[in-house]
């Protein structure tokens, strides 16, 4: 079965001779929500997978901002691959979404807009917890 959409937001980059900058603004548009949480990974040791959970409610912009980080995004009817690699490339992440972290380059830096604050509580560890969800969201 096909897995959910990937949907990657373009950033406006600005560069010049001196390099480049991204920036995201509240009310500019970009994001269908509003940012109330930043966070990013980094460190990560070769061959280490993260994510591995789903959020009830939490919306999120994932951004490869250093080197390259493979996700794997699962609804619960099937599985989409994509690869962030691009410091001007955002990965819209809904809530219901089982997220995986499959890979970093060594160096690599995942930054993620969040529209909430931290909550233990919306979080879904158990991949069978989240397929029993999903399937009574969808009435099945
Ligand atoms: P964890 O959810 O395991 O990270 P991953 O995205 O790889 O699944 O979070 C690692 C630790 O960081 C855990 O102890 C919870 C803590 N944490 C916060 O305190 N605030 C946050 O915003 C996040 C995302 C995690």
């Amino acid at each position: 079965m096909s897995g959910p959409p990937i949907v990657l937001l373009p950033l406006a980059s600005h560069g010049d001779g001196r390099g480049n900058l991204v920036a995201v603004e509240a009310g500019d548009g970009l994001l269908p929500f509003e940012i109330r949480r930043v966070y990013y990974i980094y460190g990560v040791p070769e061959g280490q997978a993260r994510g591995m959970h789903a959020h009830r409610r939490l919306r999120q912009l994932m951004i490869a901002v250093a080197g390259r980080v493979d996700v794997v995004l699962d609804d619960g009817c099937g599985r989409s691959e994509v690869t962030l690699d691009d410091p001007a490339v955002g990965l819209l992440i809904p809530p219901m979404t089982w997220r995986e972290m499959t890979w970093f380059s060594p160096g690599a830096v995942c930054l993620v807009l969040a529209s909430e604050l931290y909550d233990e509580s919306d979080y879904i560890r158990d991949y069978d917890d989240f397929r029993r969800f999903t399937k009574n969201d969808s009435g099945a």
